[in-house]
């Protein structure tokens, strides 16, 4: 990873199309309810790099494309990741996302609890305008595979097979099926071949992993300023990710994997257990590894002939692997 974070250039056209996307979503979270809005506006308001959004648009570029076609994909997309973030801060008690107090934490729980169901049936209302059902489809079985897999913790860093089989599920699962239906979901607006979206879903699916494991990572070394959200909050959570994985597997007798086994970790011992693995190449390990999933993305993008969307495509890549917040 370098120290200079990778900026996406986006041409004149995709640009605009995503300002279309971003007036939609402001539009659409106007609500009867003061308290509904205000919330709703507090989290689709603060930002958010849009990938999934913009990841939508691009794999309809691959077929044939409108932005007509595709706006309600790419916004229904952006409710639903929105929708969890606001559920997963809940669930991992953190304070900040997006430089912001996190909802429950400015209001509380409950509002936390109903903002995020609101804007899943924002998200159903959207999708349900595209041209094709089978949008639905693709984002109600993602929305179900979330939330199933935000419940289904990782348990055990050793034996590794187990750690990565249970990890790989769970990122799988929270993570990369978003992607994953972003993209296959941006192809059939785009009106792809069966044998199109299945490449657009493994390439989404793909890139959702590295996203992912690169988030992972990014707990361990970066810092609450850069990422808008809170650092280190994996560890004291007690949430077993890939660096803590692969560290633990180079050194038996390092004690990582006991000290997991207990309450909730202190600051210190967050701050340790850091450093140990980094010491024990956690982070370098997870850094190839996220790579690798990148990589075999890319190849599933091999049955499409050159094109600029293509050409965006392999640079979201790069930017996935690359990016620092
Ligand atoms: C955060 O996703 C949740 C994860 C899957 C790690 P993003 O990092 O895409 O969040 P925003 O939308 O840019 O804030
Ligand atoms: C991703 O996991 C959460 C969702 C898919 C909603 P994290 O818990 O690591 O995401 P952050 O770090 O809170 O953004
Ligand atoms: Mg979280
Ligand atoms: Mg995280």
């Amino acid at each position: 990873m370098t120290h200079t974070t990778k900026q996406l250039v986006l041409s004149p056209a995709l640009a605009a199309d995503m300002q279309a996307v971003e007036a939609q979503l402001m539009h659409r979270i106007q609500s009867q309810s003061e308290l509904i809005t205000a919330a709703g506006q507090h989290i689709i308001g603060s930002g958010g790099k849009r990938l999934r959004a913009m990841l939508a648009l691009v794999a309809a570029q691959l077929g044939t494309y409108t932005l007509k076609d595709t706006l309600h994909a790419a916004s229904a997309v952006e409710l639903i990741h929105a929708a969890s973030l606001v559920h997963d801060d809940l669930i991992d008690d953190a304070d900040r996302r997006r430089g912001r107090i996190t909802v429950h934490t400015k209001w509380d729980q409950g509002v936390a609890l109903m903002v995020g169901d609101y804007l899943f049936a924002l998200a159903a209302g959207e999708m349900a305008l595209a041209p094709d059902p089978r949008v639905i489809q693709i984002f109600s079985e993602a929305v179900m595979t979330i939330s199933a897999s935000e419940l289904h913790p990782v348990l055990v860093t050793t034996p590794i097979e187990t750690a990565l089989e249970q990890y790989y599920a769970k990122i799988g699962g929270k993570t990369a099926a978003l992607f994953e239906a972003a993209t296959a979901a941006g192809m059939v607006c785009g009106r792809g071949t069966p044998e199109q979206i299945k490449a657009l879903a493994q390439y989404g699916y793909d890139i959702g992993l590295a996203f992912q494991i690169v988030d992972d990572i990014l707990d361990f070394i970066s810092d609450e300023a850069t990422l808008g959200k809170p650092a280190g909050n994996d560890l004291r959570e007690g949430t077993i990710t890939l660096p803590l994985i692969y560290a633990v597997s180079q050194g038996s007798s390092n004690g990582l994997a006991m000290l997991f086994e207990g309450d909730e970790l202190t600051a210190e011992q967050v701050a340790h257990t850091i450093q140990q693995v980094e010491q024990l190449g956690g982070i370098e390990l997870s850094i190839a590894e996220a790579r690798r999933v990148a990589e075999r993305g890319l190849a599933a993008l091999d049955v499409f002939p050159p094109s600029p969307a293509k050409d965006m495509l392999i640079e979201i890549v790069d930017y996935v692997l690359d990016r620092h917040f």
